[in-house]
């Protein structure tokens, strides 16, 4: 039997344009609708992709743990928990957990729209948007601080694969990928205040090109250095997604981390935020907070065809 099939926008790099939406079920809703509507989304998606041109139209569509539970009427994929809040000090990352996620990206911001759309038309009044993002290519791909974001992103089909796909270790959900999700807010101003010098030290890399500080020169307080973590010889791994999102008001980032495991994103925002024996945490969240944070898994597209079967019953109980 072929592998099955990651759904569409796991894998690929970004394309220009994301719609980003973090969706409620609501309650008391007759769930046919909600499984018909994902279920279909690929089919939607190449529908929106020829009757806009648009070839490299790309969606998922994730479900948290309690949405998995009453939409798939089973158990979700062990280590498919809801997003606990991390703090330290004045550092915190909600956790603001709700039911859907969906993630679209192309090259053209108008396609993003038409599938967002008829996606939220399918599922009528059963759904509801907890916050609804746009992201957009900045620059030669940087973050609106001005660094290149993406640059040791695995990068290649088998590096992406190995780091977000879930493979035989969890039997039932091959094909599928734990997503984390939070929105950040930056303090631009208070950034762009520092030297370029100084920024620097904050990423752990140059601002021009990207380049590495030295271990002997780079802070243990920089932000690769924080998320850089070895477990027996390996570095950890997640698949980056996201993109910058703006207005005049407010901007910064919708982070996106796919992960085989959801452990490893945990692990690395655990390291950005808390202060280890050294006092150390990421000087990055000086100058940008987190305010929203999901988790999700995304099935198979192969899985997620197995929606449109279910019937509606109660959901079991862990
Ligand atoms: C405001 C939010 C964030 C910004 C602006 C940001 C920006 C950056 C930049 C500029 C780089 C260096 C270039 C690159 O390799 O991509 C980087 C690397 C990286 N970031 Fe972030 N990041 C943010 C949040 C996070 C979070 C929440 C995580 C994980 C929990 C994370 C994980 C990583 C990883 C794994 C790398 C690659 C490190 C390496 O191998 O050198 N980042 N980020």
């Amino acid at each position: 039997m072929p592998a099955p099939q990651p759904q569409s926008a796991v894998l690929p790099p970004t394309g220009k344009f994301a719609f980003y939406l973090t969706l409620r079920v609501k309650r008391g809703t007759r769930l046919g609708v909600v499984r018909r509507a994902c279920a279909e989304l690929p089919a939607l998606t190449r529908q929106v992709a020829a009757a806009t041109g648009e070839r490299k139209l790309f969606s998922a569509v994730g479900f948290g743990a309690a949405a998995w539970r009453r939409i798939f009427g089973s158990p979700p994929p062990p280590g498919l928990v809801p997003f606990r809040k991390i703090q330290d000090g004045p550092r915190v990352a909600p956790g603001t957990q709700v039911d859907l996620f969906l993630h679209i990206h192309s090259d053209r911001h108008d396609a993003n729209f038409h599938l967002a759309r008829r996606f939220l038309a399918a599922c009528g009044d059963a759904v509801r948007v907890f916050e609804e993002m746009h992201g957009f290519r900045n620059l030669d791909r940087r973050d609106l601080t001005g660094f290149i974001d993406g640059t040791e992103n695995p990068s290649g089909v088998k590096e992406r694969t190995e780091a977000a796909i879930v493979g035989a270790e969890i039997p039932g959900f091959a094909g599928g990928s734990f997503v984390s999700t939070q929105r950040w807010v930056h303090d631009l101003p208070r950034f762009e205040a520092r030297s370029v010098a100084a920024q620097e030290r904050v990423i752990g890399r140059s601002k021009a090109d990207s380049v590495e500080m030295d271990d002997a020169v780079k802070p243990p307080t920089a932000h690769i250095a924080r998320v850089v973590i070895e477990e027996n010889g390996k570095e950890l791994q997640i698949l980056r997604q996201s993109l910058p999102y703006a207005t005049t008001a407010q901007q910064g980032i919708f982070f996106v981390a796919y992960g085989r495991t959801p452990a490893n994103f945990r692990k690395m925002l655990t390291r950005m935020i808390r202060r280890d024996a050294h006092g150390h945490y990421d000087h990055l969240m000086d100058f940008t907070k987190p305010v929203s944070g999901c988790n999700f898994f995304v099935p198979s597209a192969d899985l997620l065809r197995t929606l449109i079967q279910r019937k509606a019953r109660p959901p079991r109980r862990a």
